[in-house]
């Protein structure tokens, strides 16, 4: 197929001889940057049109390089043009992707430009893309929480602190609060993709161009707000990569929270929760085992989507401006961070889509370890007692039904007069779940009216994020 000779090195001019193998191979990254060729071919279908407007190509030259690039970019998506390992990276197997359909006229698309003003454009065209992606697999996952929430929001749980019984909450609430954070990433997404939103073509090298170029054209072509302020930091910002992989990160962490919950969940102690069949994994010894494999790969994977942060953080602490060839490490943790998530979030929406809950297991939970204490503590202090000796009171009843083995509701008319001259049987009322809930109306609080409440703005919220999440970055 290549009509060229040996491999289409774009800075061999000055040098005697190849690159030694060991050079070559530490060098090439083609083989992860391949995935930039769309957004480079849409990066120089832009550049040929300026090069064009600034005379530097004619009317039947454009023609024919946008052709080129239209064939070059059909037959990468049909598979019929791939790099070799002898292309350096993704630029250069394009070049020699033109060089092969247009002969010496694919040299003159490199007039104005630099491999480093170029990766930066096609890395942030990518993840501008890619975060929209990544966006739309956690509307899917909030859209399952959500689904499940609103069948749960009368579900009575115990809810937790330091693990421990704290007080009753709905179980839809619970879930809901693990939309919030989920609510906040998408909002994170779009910021970020605001400030990513900034074109570097037109930055060559690092100086600029001396050629009639328009970066402002090029940049709106490609979807940009704007083209950048300063050629050199065109050439050198990499915050877009760091702050997405903080996002990516934290979106990890959230997921990993959810994955342990559901862990602690589907645990023979908890029993709250039966995972879907299709969802769960089984043991190749122990023929009883239903494992929540994908919420541990949840937890899991954290790892790696903080570990891709801080390799990226600490390759760009310390470098001088501009371009390094450091800044090449930036692509991987990117590439992995994007498909870490579109393969957890589909996973982990399907799970909680497809789980059961035992409803029966966790309103029976609700009141053990004493978690309407609280309502005793409020209720004297809606009788006027101060909520310190409130507190004491109610810590004394406690004290007493744990030395009794027994629950709060058990004592006797006349226990509730030793431990306390402000207790009285119609402190009953306010000992079962329902009324703890039902008490609950201020908002963001788990009594059935909030949470409902709450549903109806997180469902409007998501809905609002559908559209963003499959919008298309370049226009073709
Ligand atoms: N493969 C390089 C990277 O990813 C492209 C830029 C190379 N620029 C250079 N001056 N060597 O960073």
């Amino acid at each position: 197929m290549p009509e060229t000779e040996g491999p289409t090195r774009l800075w061999g001019g000055r040098f005697a001889g190849g690159p030694a193998d060991a050079l070559a191979r530490l060098s090439v990254s083609v083989h992860f940057d391949w995935r930039l060729a769309p957004y480079d071919i849409a990066a120089s279908r832009a550049h040929a049109r300026v090069l064009a407007g600034a005379g530097l190509l004619d009317a039947d030259e454009l023609g024919r390089m946008l052709a080129a690039l239209d064939d070059l970019e059909s037959a990468c998506a049909a598979g019929d043009f791939r790099p070799t390992i002898e292309d350096e990276d993704v630029h250069t197997a394009l070049e020699r992707g033109l060089l092969e359909r247009l002969g010496a006229l694919g040299g003159k698309l490199r007039a104005g430009r630099s491999r480093n003003d170029q990766v930066a454009t096609d890395l942030r065209l990518y993840l501008r893309d890619h975060a929209r992606g990544v966006a739309a697999a956690v509307v899917e996952l909030a859209d399952a929480l959500l689904e499940q929430a609103g069948r749960h929001i009368d579900t009575p749980a115990p809810g937790l602190t330091h693990v421990q019984h704290a007080q009753p909450v709905s179980f839809g609430h619970w879930l809901l609060a693990h939309v919030q954070p989920l609510l906040r990433d998408l909002e994170r997404l779009r910021d970020w993709d605001e400030r990513a939103a900034i074109s570097p073509l037109g930055s060559g090298a690092l100086a600029g161009s001396s050629l009639p170029l328009d970066p402002a054209a090029v940049a709106k072509e490609l979807g940009f707000k704007a083209p950048v302020q300063n050629s050199m930091d065109g050439v050198a910002d990499r915050d877009f990569v760091a702050e997405f992989l903080f996002i990516t990160s934290l979106v990890g962490v959230h997921l990993s929270r959810l994955g342990e919950e559901v862990v602690l969940w589907t645990s023979t102690e908890f029993g709250w929760v039966i995972l879907d069949d299709a969802f769960a994994t089984g043991s190749s010894i122990m023929p009883q085992k239903k494992n929540a494999d994908i919420a541990e790969l949840a937890r899991g994977k954290a790892g790696r989507l903080i570990g891709g942060l801080v390799a990226v953080l600490t390759m760009l602490k310390g470098l001088p401006l501009t371009y390094d060839r450091d800044m090449q490490e930036d692509k991987e943790p990117v590439f992995d961070a994007v498909d870490t998530l579109q393969l957890l979030l589909p996973a982990l929406a399907g799970m909680i889509s497809t789980m059961t809950v035992r409803v029966d297991k966790l309103a029976a939970a609700a009141p053990v370890g004493f978690s309407l204490a609280t309502e005793v503590a409020d209720w004297l202090v809606r009788k006027g007692v101060p909520f310190r000796d409130a507190h004491e009171i109610t810590g004394g009843l406690v004290a007493l039904c744990a030395a009794r083995e027994c629950e709060l509701e058990d004592v006797t008319d006349d226990d509730l007069k030793t431990v306390s001259e402000h207790l009285d049987p119609s402190v009953r009322e306010v000992l079962s779940v329902r009324s703890a809930l039902a008490a609950r109306t201020t908002p963001g609080s788990t009594g059935p009216g909030p949470v409902a409440d709450q549903l109806r703005t997180a469902s409007d919220k998501l809905d609002g994020w559908r559209e963003w999440a499959i919008e298309r970055v370049v226009p073709r």
